[in-house]
């Protein structure tokens, strides 16, 4: 299992030109490093300033590849590689309805908006009403006033706006809740990290016509789900 090293907070002093050349410069690694295939993917994060959505002690490391914590119980903002580690085999393309389980800063959910594009659907759900707060205010500065924000328990899904094409889950859970398969639609794919024992698989799922269709990506480390089908760690 991996574990990080969090540094320091500090007063955050980088100006907007060295962001723009960190984010740059991240995009070019998560390439190289086979993370990062798709066009789309590509510009999304190169457009989202991820820094706008890490808390202030932390801003200046906002390209590094370590999660930091976000207000809230047990919040975090994800490493950088996450995002297309989940949305490369999602395959989350143009047009999508895609639902989020877990908001965390939002920036998850900013990236998702930029791949879909203005034909397609971002829902994004977080439990947590301290989290949840933190994340409006950074999507609502960085100018997103297009996603479906939610403050509930997302292993119930959002089915007001189902069936959804891709569903990303940013919390470990024993197993998928039953309401997030139902709410995907057929040909849909859901990715979600598993837990197995001390360690977490990331799963992919895809759902079709004669039943769901299971495989497994790499080992990952996330916050354990709350809510109904939460995972007691
Ligand atoms: C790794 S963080 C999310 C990272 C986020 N996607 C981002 O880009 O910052 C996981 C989030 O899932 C939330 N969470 C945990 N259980 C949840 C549930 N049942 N429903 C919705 N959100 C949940 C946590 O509060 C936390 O904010």
């Amino acid at each position: 299992m991996q574990a990080w090293i969090i540094p320091p907070p500090k007063e955050p002093v980088k100006s907007r030109e060295e962001f723009r050349k960190e984010r740059e410069d991240k995009v070019k690694w998560l390439i190289r490093d086979g993370y990062l295939r798709s066009r789309r993917i590509k510009n999304a994060l190169l457009r989202v300033s991820r820094e706008d959505f890490v808390p202030a002690p932390y801003r200046d490391y906002a390209y590094i590849e370590v999660p930091f914590p976000l207000p809230g119980e047990r919040a975090t903002i994800s490493c950088p590689h996450s995002y297309p580690l989940f949305y490369e085999p999602l395959g989350l393309d143009k047009g999508h309805r895609f639902l989020e389980v877990g908001l965390g800063s939002g920036y998850g959910a900013a990236v998702a908006r930029e791949v879909v594009g203005p034909e397609g659907l971002v829902v994004s759900i977080e439990i947590d009403p301290i989290t949840f707060d933190f994340s409006k205010e950074n999507l609502e500065n960085a100018g997103y006033k297009d996603i479906l924000l939610v403050n509930r328990d997302g292993g119930l899904g959002y089915p007001e706006m189902s069936p959804y094409d891709r569903i990303s889950m940013t919390a470990a859970c024993i197993d998928v809740p039953p309401p997030l398969i139902e709410q995907l639609g057929i040909g849909g794919r859901l990715i979600s990290p598993i837990i197995r024992g001390e360690d977490q698989d990331l799963v992919l799922l895809e759902k079709t016509k004669k039943g769901v269709r299971r495989r497994v990506i790499c080992k990952v480390l996330y916050v354990p789900l709350r809510g109904r089908y939460g995972a007691s760690t």
